[in-house]
């Protein structure tokens, strides 16, 4: 068995023995030659960000280690760039006006990032368009804000995609909300297609100047227009961050999440010593995806990312 971090390089895939297990966070859909090349070796794969979102799968949850560092990491990032300062501060020259946070997409990524702001002292609002969310927000001490759009939660527990009217409206909402910001995170992002873009050119052009979008949706292509995936750029004064590497940079306490959560893998991957291959397991039957020289489940050919219901807009 080979347990990896991401994906194994041309060299180690030549050294892998016919009956190999391989394990790790291999972004299977989006790499799907690599994974014909362990399918000749005869090596099964499985990868890990196709687990299911269910109660038994949480603690094997790489997603959700990762989103966790990358949401706290990315407020970080935000907090040294803003010429400001995040908390309220009474001063004998004056007070200072805490800054504005907006985070945009109140998943795992952005709860942390509203924990994390929080903390520093921001005044914080987000929003998410699964409803059920407004009060996971507000127990965090933030503001929800209603743009007035919701999305349904697919089957495996990702929102749906919202319809090209709804979004229009999202972005119409958020636009003032943006505008009002020192800096806006964003991290919305929709299982299996490209993230969706809410912050436009018009919108950053409208934020003062020395504000900071940090951009968690970056590997996804981002959520602002104007993100360059694994970048940093500065446009009429606002810095886009697109760094892709958030979790990596802090890799002591990733590491540690990833080993916790690759140990739980095989805890249920393995029973009295042997590599169960039952694949109507709901975990092993997800993760697989290259079992006896074939692609399957998420990366069979005839599959296709998971249909989103049409959103159902309030
Ligand atoms: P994600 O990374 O797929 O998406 C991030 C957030 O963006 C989600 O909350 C989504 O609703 C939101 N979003 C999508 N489109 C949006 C839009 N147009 N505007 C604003 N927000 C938008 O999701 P993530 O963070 O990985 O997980 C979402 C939820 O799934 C978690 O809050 C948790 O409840 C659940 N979960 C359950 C697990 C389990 O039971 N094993 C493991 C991980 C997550």
């Amino acid at each position: 068995m080979v347990l990896h971090v991401s994906l194994p390089s041309a060299e180690e895939v030549k050294q892998l023995a016919k009956g190999t297990t391989l394990v790790g966070l291999l972004r299977a859909t989006s790499n799907l030659p690599l994974l014909e090349r362990l399918a000749k070796r005869g090596v099964d794969v499985h990868s890990l960000e196709l687990l299911p979102r269910i109660s038994r799968a949480q603690e094997m949850d790489v997603l959700s280690s990762m989103a966790s560092a990358a949401g706290y990491h990315g407020v970080l990032m935000a907090a040294v760039r803003l010429p400001r300062f995040m908390p309220l501060l009474m001063t004998a020259a004056g007070t200072v006006r805490p800054a504005r946070v907006l985070v945009v997409g109140a998943g795992v990524a952005g709860l942390q990032a509203i924990a994390t702001a929080r903390r520093l002292g921001a005044v914080v609002e987000a929003f998410d368009v699964r409803p059920v969310v407004r009060e996971q927000v507000e127990s965090l001490g933030a503001r929800f804000v209603d743009v007035g759009v919701e999305a349904a939660e697919t089957g495996t527990g990702y929102a749906a995609q919202l319809s090209g009217e709804a979004e229009e409206r999202e972005r119409e909402v958020l636009s003032r909300h943006v505008a009002d910001a020192d800096c806006v995170i964003t991290t919305a992002l929709i299982a299996g297609r490209d993230a969706p873009r809410l912050i436009s050119a018009e919108m950053v052009a409208a934020m003062r100047p020395g504000s900071v979008i940090v951009d968690l949706a970056a590997e996804g292509g981002g959520n602002c227009a104007l993100t360059k995936p694994g970048e940093e750029v500065e446009v009429s004064g606002v810095t886009i961050c697109g760094q892709t590497d958030l979790a990596s940079r802090m890799a002591t306490d990733t590491s540690q999440l990833y080993a916790g959560n690759i140990a739980k893998f095989l805890l249920h991957l393995v029973r009295a010593g042997e590599v169960r291959h039952d694949l109507d397991d709901e975990i092993l039957g997800a993760t697989c995806v290259v079992r006896d020289g074939a692609l399957r489940g998420a990366a069979a050919p005839a599959s296709k990312p998971a249909a989103a219901p049409a959103a159902a807009e309030q």
